[in-house]
């Protein structure tokens, strides 16, 4: 597959749900599938499903369907999950604590290796056995450590400045769960997590079939 072509967003944000229940198929020891039983499970149709992988040169074949585990690797290489991610939390608040108490993290691959935060009642605390350090400390850590992700969990206020600074040490990823679109350079990737969004589809869809 030819890294750089044009895959669109509606597909790559599909991309995890296939692993995810890939995944699954794998722990119950399936080792082929349809696309007519992915579609099934997974509840988007053949069609798409044969689509979207075909995107990534298909990896299916006649009469066959997919083979289980060869799908799920190659979607993990497609999300990148060849490596292990170190991440660090900014803001060790109520979300970045709960964030660093979330072990699921590490079985896909990403250690967060510390908290930093502003507040000094807060240096030294461990969440699990992941310490909160000073923000001060946050460039040569990052450097340090070659942190790949930064999980940014400040309030609002503070959330663009936090963002220079970790793009001034080098990290190239943000993990934004501050209510606000941050600004980065070009060559820095954000994914925004909302969920009053999320939320606020919820209502809709309520609000549609209730109606
Ligand atoms: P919190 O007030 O408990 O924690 C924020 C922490 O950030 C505090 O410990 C504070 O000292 C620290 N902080 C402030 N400025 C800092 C700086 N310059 N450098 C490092 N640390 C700094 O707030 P909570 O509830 O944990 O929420 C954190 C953020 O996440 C807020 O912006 C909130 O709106 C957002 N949030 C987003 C959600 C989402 O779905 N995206 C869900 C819940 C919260």
């Amino acid at each position: 597959m030819n890294g750089k072509c044009k895959i669109s967003m509606a597909v790559i944000r599909r991309l995890p749900k296939y692993h995810r229940y890939l995944k699954d198929l794998l722990n119950r020891d399936i080792k082929r599938i349809s696309s007519k039983e992915l579609s099934d499970i997974i509840g988007f149709t053949a069609s798409q499903i044969r689509q979207d992988l075909n995107n990534f040169g298909g990896f299916g074949q006649q009469g066959y369907g997919y083979n289980v585990e060869e799908l799920y690797y190659e979607i993990g290489k497609i999300l990148g999950l060849t490596k292990d991610y170190k991440t660090i939390i900014i803001g060790a608040g109520n979300l970045g604590q709960a964030l660093a108490n979330y072990t699921n993290f590490e079985r896909v691959g990403f250690e967060v290796k510390a908290l930093f935060d502003i507040n000094p009642k807060l240096f030294g605390i461990k969440i699990r056995d992941i310490e909160v350090r000073d923000m001060d400390n946050v460039k040569e850590f990052i450097k340090d450590k070659d942190i790949d992700i930064a999980i940014l969990c400040t309030n609002k206020g503070s959330a663009q400045g936090v963002a220079d600074k970790l793009v001034d040490s080098g990290i190239k990823a943000i993990w934004n769960f501050a209510p606000i679109d941050i600004r980065v350079p070009k060559d820095v990737i954000v994914e925004n997590v909302n969920l009053i969004e999320s939320l606020l589809t919820l209502t809709y869809l309520y609000k549609s079939v209730n109606q």
